[in-house]
Formats: C-alpha cells, sequence, structure tokens
C-alpha cells in the first residue's frame, strides 16, 4: 500500500523546514526635505536601510546578526515583527508572510527590544497578565506561571507590583523577556536583549536565551553588539554592513574564511571597519519612529 502521507511530504517545497525565509528585503526611510548644499530642489533623499536582504532559518536554529550601529539590525526586526512595511522583497515568518498576514506573523513572534512597549502605569505582573490573554492564554494558566518566569529572569519578586515607570532599564527589559518566554513565540527577535544590563544580569539574561532554545525549540534571531554572545548563543553569525549581510555562516567558518583568529577581526575584515567603531550618522534625520 503507498503511504500517502509520506508521498505528500516528499512534495512539500524545498523550504518546508524554514522558520524565517527573507528575499532581497529593502528598506528605504525618506528623510527631512532640509536640502544639504549642493543638492537639487525635488531632489529625492532617502537612506537605504536594508539593501537587498536574503537569508533562511531553520525551525529550532539561532542567529545572530552583527552590525555597527545604523547597519540596518532594528530594521530588519522591525520588518520581521510587522511593525514597519518594506520596500521591496520579501519575509516570511512559517510560511506567513509579514505584509499578506501580519496577523499571523505577529502571533508567532515576539520581539524584545530596548525600545520595548507596556502600559507604563500597569506592574511587570499585569503586564505579562495583558500579553498572555493576547496569545489565548487564562488567568488560571498564567496565575503560578508569570511569578515562576519573573524569577528565572532575576527579576525582583518584591518589585513586581511597582509600575513599569518605577523600573530601571535593566529591569524592565527582564520583564520583556519574561513576556516572550510567557507566550512561548515560535519565533524570537531579541533585539540587543543584552546592552545595557549589568555584567550580572548580562550572564543570567544569556543563560536564560540558551535555556529558550533548549526547552522552547523557538527560532531566534539575536542581533547583538557583543561577541562573546554571539559565538555561544548562535549556530550561524551574520554580518550585516550598511544594509548588506555580508555573510551568514557558523562563527568557525567566518573566522577561517578571512584567515582570523577572533570574531572581531573577521568582522574587520569582511567589513573593513572596526566592530566597536560608532557609524557617523546624523540621527535627526529620522522621520518616523516604529
Ligand atoms: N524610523 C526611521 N526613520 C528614519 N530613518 C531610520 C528609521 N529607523 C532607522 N533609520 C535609519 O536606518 C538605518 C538603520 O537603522 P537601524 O536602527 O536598523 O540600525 P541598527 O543596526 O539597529 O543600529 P544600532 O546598533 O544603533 O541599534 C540608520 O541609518 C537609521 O538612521
Ligand atoms: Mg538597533
Amino acid at each position: 500500500m503507498i503511504d500517502i502521507s509520506e508521498a505528500v511530504m516528499e512534495a512539500a517545497p524545498a523550504h518546508k523546514g524554514a522558520a524565517v525565509e527573507v528575499h532581497q528585503l529593502r528598506k528605504e526611510f525618506r528623510r527631512k526635505d532640509s536640502r544639504k548644499r549642493g543638492e537639487k530642489r525635488g531632489e529625492r533623499r532617502s537612506r537605504v536601510a536594508l539593501d537587498g536582504v536574503s537569508f533562511t532559518m531553520e525551525k529550532g536554529e539561532t542567529v545572530a546578526i552583527l552590525g555597527q550601529n545604523g547597519s540596518g539590525k532594528s530594521t530588519l526586526v522591525r520588518l520581521l515583527s510587522t511593525l514597519l512595511l518594506p520596500d521591496g522583497g520579501y519575509a516570511r515568518l512559517l510560511g506567513h508572510d509579514v505584509v499578506e498576514e501580519p496577523r499571523a506573523v505577529r502571533r508567532l513572534v515576539n520581539r524584545v527590544s530596548v525600545e520595548a512597549s507596556f502600559f507604563k502605569k500597569m506592574s511587570a505582573a499585569e503586564n505579562l497578565g495583558y500579553a498572555a490573554r493576547y496569545y489565548g492564554m487564562t488567568s488560571k494558566d498564567t496565575r503560578d506561571e508569570i511569578p515562576a518566569i519573573l524569577g528565572r529572569v532575576g527579576f525582583p519578586p518584591d518589585r513586581r507590583d511597582e509600575p513599569m515607570e518605577a523600573l530601571s532599564r535593566g529591569m524592565q527589559q527582564k520583564v520583556a523577556l519574561a513576556r516572550a518566554l510567557l507566550t512561548s513565540p515560535v519565533v524570537l527577535l531579541l533585539d540587543e536583549p543584552t546592552t545595557g544590563l549589568d555584567p550580572r544580569s548580562k550572564l543570567e539574561v544569556q543563560e536564560f536565551i540558551r535555556e529558550i532554545r533548549e526547552t522552547h525549540d523557538s527560532t531566534i534571531l539575536l542581533c547583538t553588539h557583543d561577541l562573546t554572545e554571539a559565538e555561544g548563543l548562535a549556530e550561524r553569525v551574520g554580518i550585516l554592513d550598511r544594509g548588506r549581510l555580508l555573510a551568514l555562516v557558523p562563527a568557525d567558518d567566518l573566522k577561517q574564511r578571512y584567515g582570523a583568529e577572533t570574531l572581531e577581526e573577521a568582522f574587520f575584515a569582511a567589513t573593513g571597519r572596526e566592530f566597536a567603531a560608532e557609524e557617523d550618522e546624523d540621527d535627526d534625520d529620522r522621520e518616523v519612529f516604529a
């Protein structure tokens, strides 16, 4: 007898295992209309934040993206979480297109970033309760779960009921991570999850990300300025330079490719720029904040 399910599986598209598929993704931001010297009237003024980025991620894979300030990391994360619309190319999460099916995508992803949005007057516990309901969990599900998760990210128990606005940035960051874990995201987008944390909290959060990886089978995109974090947590490391993805391979392959001893050296060899150097850019040119 023919096993139909097997036959169907064989006919599935080549990317059946892909959790994230990004193809020629492009994003430009219009700049303010204050003309600079030498520019003609009506001249198009835009800044390319992502310049045709393509890659795929398998389910359960962790990928780290390295890049200087302004290289496009947060733009990529915002596009994948439907906060911005692309100007070209496409991105799909488990087959759902971010432009065509934003609702489906929003249920699959959770973004943790320094600008995480919370209800400021509500406490950490209340914010988590709200998120849990959005993802369809009942208060019965979350009664024990919320304190347990806050405990695991090292959030001080005596501050659980204080309004979010009274917490330090590091504490808020931990709540953002707790929220991400509570809702068991299929795809986790971590935009500099440890930036601004004290050394101990940083280690706790890194350990926690490792744990999510192992226990939840989440697919994780990690944008970071911390090379050790990238090397320690991700199966593949990507270099984003001025909106272009120069490589996305295991850290060891990256070093080998550029004959480098360290990731930092490999980054320099790939981009011609120091990893730690700041990009020189005029941020007052920003028109919108997404
Ligand atoms: N909302 C916006 N409006 C205008 N320009 C923007 C906007 N968001 C990003 N940009 C520009 O797009 C480029 C990429 O920015 P992005 O925030 O993605 O960089 P990044 O790699 O996350 O940098 P960082 O390491 O500083 O977080 C930059 O030149 C930035 O100024
Ligand atoms: Mg950023």
